[in-house]
């Protein structure tokens, strides 16, 4: 994951006046830093649902969690999309991706057990809910997303940080790493379309096996 520290290295490392850049950059080097902190919690709230469910139930609900934070030059690449001016204030009121953290379950029971879990937490307020599993998008991309606000907790302040979160299976998260490369290579290729067919054929097959698996895994349980 990039840091907030990170960030500043980039940044200086290719100026002649260091200490201005530091100065101009600090509240936004700030900003990611808050960003940063909301993961962690977020993160931490997810291991111990993890870790409470293992114990009672014998399984964890989800394989592994991701935390990222958006690239610097992707902040201002998508404030030129939205013709934005680059402030503090319009950076934070209009992307709600800066904070990401996607889990990875083995079921999608699991997922809207999370989700669940942790949307009724009484310190989170959810923003947003995109259910691309209820409702694929046409292409056959499938997952739940969350927006949701947690609070950090500063020396001198309490600060509510957006977060999104996004809850996928195994087999979903396999299939929308190999759709994430023909979004970037459609430009280049013979036949996108052909692939984009296949692709979504993919999709379906995949949907099938996991509620497959799932109900394999229930009659397991009974
Ligand atoms: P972005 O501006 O791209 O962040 O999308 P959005 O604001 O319309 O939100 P949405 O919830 O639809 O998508 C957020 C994120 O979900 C994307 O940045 C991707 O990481 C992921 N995503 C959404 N649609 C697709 C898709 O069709 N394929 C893949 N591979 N990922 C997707
Ligand atoms: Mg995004």
């Amino acid at each position: 994951m990039d840091t907030a520290t990170d960030i500043s290295v980039e940044l200086l490392m290719n100026s002649e006046n260091p200490e201005e850049v530091l100065r101009n950059m600090q509240p936004f080097i700030n900003l990611m830093m808050y960003y940063e902190c909301a993961l962690m919690e977020i993160e931490t709230k997810l291991k111990v649902l993890n870790t409470e469910f293992a114990l009672r139930n014998n399984r964890n609900p989800f394989e592994s969690i991701k935390c990222r934070l958006k690239k610097p030059i992707s902040i201002v690449e998508k404030m030129r999309k939205k013709k934005l001016d680059m402030t503090i204030d319009n950076i934070e009121n209009n992307l709600t991706d800066i904070a990401g953290i996607r889990v990875i379950c083995s079921f999608p029971e699991d997922i809207y057990i999370l989700s669940e879990l942790l949307s009724k937490q009484d310190d989170i307020n959810v923003v947003c809910v995109k259910d691309y599993i209820r409702n694929p998008k046409p292409n056959g991309y499938r997952s739940l997303h969350l927006i949701v606000e947690v609070p950090i907790f500063l020396s001198d302040e309490k600060r509510y940080m957006k977060v999104e979160v996004q809850f996928r299976t195994i087999a979903m998260d396999f299939w929308a790493s190999l759709d994430h490369k023909l979004k970037y290579k459609k430009d280049n290729l013979k036949h996108p379309e052909i692939i984009a067919q296949e692709l979504k054929k993919c999709a379906d097959t995949i949907t099938a096996m996991d509620y497959k698996m799932q109900e394999i895994r229930n009659m397991l349980e009974e």
